[in-house]
């Protein structure tokens, strides 16, 4: 008699929604998980408290879902409030969903190429920066609950109409790229760091924008290795489940990266595979990985949307040479740069990977929450110096590419000259506000509502704090 076998205690799942937005995955994409998946939603305001605890209430190990970018800060909150809770993809996976700044930090952190990009929370220093810069450049909205379809990037042709555009928009910080003139984007969709959709965007005659939504096409055929290599780099580093790339082919052959997220338009039968690849991931290999051959969608591809937004659950033999006519990648090959390799070879080279459980933070909000915490008016950071935790940038003044020279340093020291340069606040008192407000709150404060400085400190008079804003405004002017 087959004796049945003991398998470990799965983890409890449950998927994480949002009032108002759209899901990603439903439980239909976990078809054959044998237990029950629960379901935990955020309300929205002042909802966090709550959703903390039904979270724990349910017992939930594993929670799945993608943060739409508005409540991506509040999440990195509640994910410190649940540390027994695995947040699929992480918190800091989905870093780059928040915004184009975040994409900007991930690819100078890991070296990818993108366009050269400069972003601005000093105003003062954005308009300099128009000034001696040159033209075409590209203006976009970083962040912004309705950020897609290039409805919030511009190209400028002058240093008129980049002020002029600014001025309009008002966008923060201001974020600006070299224009790369570019025959075409292609969107690289992965899963555990495999390629397993591609096509290309080509943008209207005559037009830049390569968005679909604009009116451009889009194709599956022949996207060339090398750039599924790339995408395949940026997933890694991300170490993200599933991902999306949007990569520019430009005119000078060279690619790059103009967005990443966990966040896309995906059909179902990829969220399928996707919901697949997790049940493989959680249940440590009793649920199968889901075969899904390189270059599967230029076969697909030849199918109407329509009924790709139908089909699911797609599943793929393995090829076996001696099985005759096995299924399609038999006699196909691709050319690469390093020569004609067949589909079934290549497809050994991409294996679907799982990717690592990490328990520490690689982008805490109090370090790289430069909207919230910069505000308006401070940090000015120049293309691939991503600065550092300010602690470090404080004690080490080494620059990290020849193009750093201009960030900021804003020590410890700084604020405390500062703050003596006052009438009235002396060693002492400068030391009880930095006690009570590290370097990061106080220029938060002091941006955005100095009053609190008062409320804190009853013999910070307003006079004083008068001058505080005046001599803070200068040291501004030397920064
Ligand atoms: N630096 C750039 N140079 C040239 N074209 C760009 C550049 N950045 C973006 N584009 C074009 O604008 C489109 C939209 O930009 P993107 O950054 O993807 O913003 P979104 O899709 O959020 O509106 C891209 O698909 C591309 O066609
Ligand atoms: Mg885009």
């Amino acid at each position: 008699m087959a004796k049945k076998t003991k398998h470990a205690k799965l983890p409890r799942l449950g998927m994480l929604y949002l009032d108002h937005v759209l899901r990603f995955f439903d439980k239909s994409n976990f078809r054959g998980w044998p237990d029950k998946i629960e379901t935990v939603v955020y309300h929205w305001k002042n909802d966090k408290d709550r959703f903390v605890k039904e979270v724990r209430r349910k017992k939930i190990d594993i929670l799945i879902g993608n943060i739409p970018a508005t409540a991506y800060e509040t999440f990195r909150e509640i994910a410190r409030e649940l540390p027994h809770v695995q947040f699929i993809p992480s918190m800091d996976t989905q870093f780059s969903n928040k915004s184009k700044e975040n994409v900007t930090r991930f690819a100078w952190k890991y070296d990818i190429p993108i366009p050269k990009t400069y972003i601005y929370y000093d105003k003062q220093k954005a308009e300099k920066f128009i000034d001696k810069t040159e033209f075409p450049k590209i203006i976009k909205k970083s962040y912004g609950p309705s950020n897609y379809g290039g409805y919030f990037v511009h190209k400028v042709d002058s240093a008129q109409e980049a002020h002029n555009l600014l001025a309009q928009k008002k966008y923060h910080p201001a974020y600006f790229q070299d224009f790369v003139p570019m025959s075409a984007d292609v969107r690289v969709m992965l899963i555990g760091h495999k390629p397993v959709c591609a096509f290309w965007r080509r943008p209207p005659e005559g037009e830049w924008l390569t968005n679909t939504s604009q009116g451009g096409s889009m194709d599956y055929m022949d996207v060339p290795k090398e750039l599924l290599d790339l995408a395949v780099q940026v997933s890694k580093n991300a170490n993200a489940e599933y991902w999306a790339c949007d990569i520019a082919v430009g005119e000078d052959g060279k690619y790059r990266i103009l967005e990443c997220a966990t966040a896309f338009a995906a059909f179902p039968y990829i969220r399928d595979w996707i919901g697949q690849y997790l049940m493989w991931k959680f249940s440590d290999g009793r649920f199968p990985l889901p075969h899904i051959p390189l270059y599967n969608w230029e076969e697909l591809g030849k199918m109407d949307a329509s009924v790709l937004r139908t089909l699911r659950y797609i599943t793929f033999g393995r090829y076996t040479p001696s099985y005759d006519g096995a299924y399609f990648l038999d006699k196909k090959s691709k050319q690469t740069e390093e020569g004609e390799i067949y589909l079934h070879e290549l497809d050994a080279l991409y294996p679907i990977l799982c990717t690592e459980d990490r328990t520490s933070e690689e982008w805490p909000s109090e370090v790289w929450n430069f909207q919230d915490n910069y505000g308006r008016t401070i940090r000015k950071v120049h293309a691939k110096s991503n600065p550092r935790p300010l602690e470090a940038i404080a004690s080490d003044e080494t620059a990290q590419s020849e193009e750093v020279e201009e960030t900021i340093l804003l020590s410890e020291e700084n604020l405390e000259r500062l703050l003596t340069s006052v009438d009235g606040i002396g060693k002492k008192k400068s030391a009880k506000i930095l006690k009570k407000f590290d370097t990061l709150a106080l220029v938060h404060a002091l941006e955005t509502e100095p009053e609190r400085l008062s409320e804190a400190f009853s013999w910070l008079k307003s006079k004083m704090l008068k001058k505080l804003m005046k001599q803070w405004d200068a040291f501004k002017e030397t920064l």
